[in-house]
């Protein structure tokens, strides 16, 4: 089956076509123009969807090698996401779908940074742990069979791609955070400055970011005299161990062989060698090429996929969710 997938949840214009669970054509346009703002700012990058999604479908067609009339069928991202940029692809999707009178489905972008793992690798196997690191989500999901999942652990307050932007703001370092933090956090000293990781005690599994982001800081207000390179190793490696300690402990809880890490965070290197380093010896670890963990349409279109061959589709009028959860 061929299956268009749209995704516009936030400042990423997405186009992708797969086919029986594998990539014809991929396509991520990152908005610049927020980059002068220091965030995204909704209203323009609603626009900035409208203007390019008719475009970059075009191009998609084209890159696949097959005609508009081969699609036959449609995902595209219903949430969690902006507002105002989540009704741009899906209000595009709605009219692509009623123009070549073919099914459309919405799509939950937590489950599809989940499933691009299983795009990446079709033979991984169920039970599993899996850790969802994104700009809006921190968690642990023990998922137990396909579409049955079991929230372990969440975020209190920030998510850990925010604690990346956020330090990287506080830093001066610009938007997003997470690349830029990752590339300058090599020369530097992970093992000088010492950030507060909460909730470190035995078995919990709850994350809390906001305290180590206060704590970065009142160090650049005290205007201590560390090197760039060596606070920006250090915060990162703050974060990040939070997350391999937590990852770790789950994997034991839930006694599983499988783990997989999805979400943008997880395109850092840092954090899959950390991950590998603790847990390669014993189980089994997962996690897709770094251009499927950040956002993309191709999760979007291989999850529509798996829905519609198990006879799922959305009506027309389903509706956009800012704030939809996985469960
Ligand atoms: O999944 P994603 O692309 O969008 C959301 O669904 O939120 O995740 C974006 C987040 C941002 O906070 C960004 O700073 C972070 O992922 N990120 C990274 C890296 N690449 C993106 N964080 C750490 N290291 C990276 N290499
Ligand atoms: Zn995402």
């Amino acid at each position: 089956m061929i299956v268009l997938g749209i995704e516009s949840s936030c400042d990423e214009t997405a186009v992708s076509i797969c086919k029986d669970g594998k990539i014809l054509s991929n396509i991520v346009s990152s908005q610049q123009v927020h980059s002068n703002y220091g965030g995204v700012v909704p209203e323009v990058a609603s626009r900035e969807h409208d203007r390019l999604l008719n475009q970059l479908v075009i191009k998609s067609i084209k890159e696949a090698n097959i005609s508009l009339n081969d699609i036959q069928g449609i995902g595209v991202t219903k949430g969690p996401g902006l507002a105002g940029t989540l009704l741009t692809g899906v209000s595009f999707a709605k009219g692509f779908s009623q123009s070549l009178n073919i099914p459309i489905i919405g799509i939950n972008h937590l489950e599809a940074h989940i499933y691009a793992n299983f795009l990446a690798y079709p033979k991984l196997e169920y039970p599993l742990v899996c850790l969802l690191v994104s700009g809006g989500h921190t968690q642990i999901w023990y998922i137990k069979n396909i579409f049955d999942y079991e929230l372990l652990g969440d975020t209190r307050d920030d998510a850990a791609g925010e604690a990346f932007d956020k330090g990287a703001r506080i830093l001066g370092l610009g938007y997003p955070g997470g690349p830029i933090i990752e590339k300058i956090a090599k020369k530097g000293n992970s093992d000088l400055i010492s950030f507060p990781k909460a909730f470190m005690e035995k078995d919990n599994l709850e994350f809390s970011f906001s305290g180590l982001k206060t704590s970065l800081l009142y160090l650049v207000k005290k205007n201590q005299l560390f090197e760039m390179e060596d606070i920006v190793a250090s915060y990162q490696k703050a974060i990040l161990d939070v997350l391999v300690t937590k990852l770790a402990r789950s994997v034991i809880i839930k006694k599983v062989n499988t783990c997989i890490i999805a979400g943008g965070v997880a395109a850092n290197k840092s954090l899959r060698r950390l991950v590998e380093d603790k847990l390669n010896a014993t189980i089994n670890v997962y996690y897709p090429d770094i251009n499927l963990c950040t956002d993309n349409a191709a999760m979007i279109a291989f999850l529509a996929e798996i829905y519609f061959k198990k006879g799922i589709r959305s009506n027309l009028d389903f509706e956009v969710i800012p704030n939809l959860k996985l469960k």
